[in-house]
């Protein structure tokens, strides 16, 4: 402390300090009072089941077993990362935008849809990054024109300075691959240029929406999951020495480029806005280069599935009943999915998505430099 400081004023400074301290280190105190999500099935908390119920495996065990102990319409063995992100920032978990009974929307909203594409497609579900981001228009409208306080609802300072997060793209290289028949080579010239253009037109859309902080995930690594790797066909020279397909990661590591180059034209063209791309594919990356440093036995093996090299057969995957070699078997989960990285094939594990949010948090995997540690006193995860 400077020594010019009379003991009065010092002591002032100190009662001024404590003070300050107490209110930044109370927990979970934020900056952020709200979080707008927009995604696929990697953090849909309930969208699809609200949509179209009785469809989706998440409604039925194991899924949600570790975590909240029964299927919650997430496709997790427990929790996702928006739930890890929303409970760090000091946040009660994200009510879906589609669920009518028993939502609260004061601290945001989740507009994310598994089976989500960025483009328009008729793929897996029809709740595109545009649809969303519609949704979120018309959300928005109406709880400004709602009189008289509604503790449920998001005030415009809410929508003003809420963090939103784009998640999606996995269900574009998907379509790609099983509807257009193409390789991942083909994928690189084609749609991912139309992909990450359209990511870049919903950010720009949430700007346009009243949205400043806006964070943007890219894909992971697809060539190290269960799906990709028996799904479609891989010659002995695709695999790297950590078991993922070399093309399949290098048609995502081509287009998270190419996202990159997307939200760099955004910052230059936006005003005010803080757009944050975020590289959870080196986090998970790392998860299966570094495994047994996080506690994970193993790597690209599915912990919930009914045989083969992956623990995962397309045709009868997690909590599901099937005819293998005459007999009929169900789809299991592993004994111990904190081991795991991959749940169900296509999907991480709670604890997979405890670590990347951890790693999120920490403040490394951002593009450009962000820091939640500054501005939230975090919850530790
Ligand atoms: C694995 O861990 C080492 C040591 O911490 C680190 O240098 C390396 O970058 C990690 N590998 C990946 C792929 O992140």
């Amino acid at each position: 402390m400077d020594r010019g400081y009379s003991k009065g004023r010092m002591w002032a400074l100190l009662l001024l300090y404590g003070v300050v301290g107490l209110a930044v280190l109370c927990e979970g105190a934020c900056n952020f009072p709200a979080i707008f999500n927009f995604g696929d099935s990697s953090s849909d908390t309930g969208a699809i089941h609200f949509v179209f119920p009785y469809n989706m495996l998440a409604e039925n065990p194991p899924y949600g077993r570790t975590y909240f102990g029964r299927p919650v319409n997430r496709y997790s063995d427990g929790r996702l990362s928006i739930d890890f992100m929303a409970y760090a920032l000091g946040l009660p978990f994200l009510s879906p935008y589609l669920q009518s009974v028993g939502s609260n929307y004061a601290h945001g909203a989740n507009f994310a849809a598994a089976g989500a594409t960025v483009r328009d497609l008729s793929f897996i579900a029809p709740i595109s990054l545009t649809v969303q981001v519609n949704q979120f228009k018309i959300f928005k409208q109406q709880v400004l024109a709602t009189k008289g306080s509604q503790g449920y609802l998001p005030t415009a300072d809410t929508f003003k300075k809420a963090i939103y997060i784009v998640e999606i793209g996995g269900n574009d290289f998907s379509y790609g691959y099983m509807n257009l028949k193409l390789t991942p080579a083909q994928l690189k010239q084609t749609i991912l240029p139309i992909v990450a253009k359209g990511v870049a037109n919903a950010v720009k859309d949430l700007y346009n929406a009243g949205a400043s902080t806006i964070l943007v995930k890219d894909v992971g690594p697809q060539g190290c999951q269960p799906f990709w790797l028996t799904y479609f066909s891989h010659s002995s020279s695709d695999f790297d020495k950590n078991g993922c397909s070399i093309s399949y990661n290098d048609a995502v590591l081509y287009y998270n480029q190419l996202l990159r180059g997307q939200l760099a034209g955004l910052r230059a063209q936006l005003k005010g806005a803080t757009i944050i791309y975020v590289n959870t594919f080196d986090i998970i990356y790392d998860f299966i280069v570094n495994s047994s440093k996080y506690g994970f036995k193993q790597t690209v093996r599915a912990c919930c599935g009914i045989g083969g090299k992956y623990n995962y057969i397309y045709s009868i995957q997690c909590g599901v009943s099937g005819k293998l070699n005459g007999q009929t078997v169900k789809a299991e989960s592993c004994a111990n999915p904190a081991t795991y990285i991959n749940w169900d094939g296509v999907h991480w594990t709670d604890e997979a998505n405890k670590i990347l949010t951890r790693q999120i948090l920490g403040g490394k995997y951002f593009e450009p430099p962000f820091s939640f540690a500054s501005q939230c006193n975090l919850r530790p995860i």
